[in-house]
């Protein structure tokens, strides 16, 4: 009698979905008991957002940045300023935000008109304040692998990975996307050799000559193209893990709104080769937000330890028992 063979590759895995709603619930949790240690020191974490124009995006952004704020008890207020504001104008705004104790983060939502300069608006809020992590100082530490901040959307992909069983250490990781606010970030943060990192990337991009020679190769799979269902079955191997950061809305008649959002992945068919996905609503989207807010705690917190080092300083310099002083005397 001939031996039961079994087929050598059945594929019939149904990805388990990466639940960010679930994920960023963990988070926000873990962070009320850092929340409550400050207010008992009165500090309350406060962020300020700055619209320019009226991209319906960014207003659903910045809304949805504010709500999450509330939900937490933090201070938040939005700046509304028309799309024809003068670089002049939103520079001064924001030196003026720089300058306010009450607002421990500052972030300038993007697109911006084309008479400002994206470059200028983010070198202009304080580095300090900078909880999108923009500021190429803050670009520069997370590079080095010291962040101060780390983006929010590239740190919510960490954590869904790693939340969800399925870190990057030893994987191959291929991020699609190289913008500012994801892809470059984002490879920088996985390639540190640190935990929770540790993965050898590789970002493809518009000029990458075969796209999917490389999405077949990946373990990990970041897709950030802002290319709707772009990543199709064949291009995934069994088993990937994949992370849809994007958000693309394409008509559909049977909507109220005449429109549904969806990723850069065909959800329904790479599913059934992927150990693990993220849906689009519901995956990456919620965990920005947890972030945002993480590094609004931090911000706060590192603000409020600088003030008191100035303070410290300044009670010392008066009574004459700083250190430089001691050292000269000796
Ligand atoms: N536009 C799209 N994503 C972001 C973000 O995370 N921060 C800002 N400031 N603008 C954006």
């Amino acid at each position: 009698m001939s031996p039961l063979r079994v087929p050598a590759a059945v594929s019939s895995m149904t990805g388990d979905i990466i639940d960010g709603r679930r994920v960023a619930d963990e988070i926000r949790g873990e962070l009320r008991g850092r929340l409550d240690r400050l207010r008992a020191r009165g500090v309350n974490p406060g962020l300020t957002a700055i619209l320019v124009g009226d991209n319906p995006g960014s207003q659903l952004y910045v809304k949805m940045k504010g709500k999450a704020c509330e939900e937490m008890g933090m201070a938040h207020q939005t700046l509304e300023m028309p799309k024809d504001t003068s670089q002049e104008e939103l520079l001064r705004v924001v030196h003026e935000l720089n300058a306010d104790p009450k607002v421990h983060g500052i972030l300038v939502q993007q697109p911006l008109p084309l008479q400002i300069s994206v470059d200028a608006a983010v070198r202009a809020v304080h580095p300090m304040k900078d909880v999108d992590c923009f500021h190429p100082e803050n670009v520069g530490l997370v590079l080095i692998g010291s962040p101060r901040f780390a983006p929010a959307t590239p740190a919510g992909v960490v954590e869904l990975l790693v939340r969800s069983g399925n870190p990057p250490a030893g994987k191959d990781v291929v991020i699609a996307g190289r913008s500012n606010i994801v892809g470059k970030p984002l490879a920088a943060l996985l390639m540190q050799k640190a935990k929770n990192a540790n993965a050898t990337v590789t970002v493809v991009h518009s000029a990458t000559r075969d796209l999917a020679a490389h999405t077949r190769r990946a373990d990990i799979l970041v897709a950030a193209m802002g290319a709707p269902r772009t990543i199709r079955a064949d291009m995934v191997k069994d088993g990937v893990v994949v992370i849809d950061v994007a958000t693309n809305r394409i008509p559909d008649a049977s909507k109220k709104s005449g429109y549904r959002t969806v990723g850069d992945v065909d959800f329904e068919a790479v599913r059934e080769k992927a150990r693990a996905i993220t849906p689009v609503p519901g995956g990456v989207g919620p965990l920005t937000n947890a972030l945002l807010l993480a590094h609004l705690v931090r911000a706060a917190q590192k603000q409020a330890m600088q003030k008191q080092a100035t303070r410290l300083e300044g009670a010392e310099g008066a009574s004459g028992a700083d250190g430089a002083t001691e050292g000269s005397a000796r």
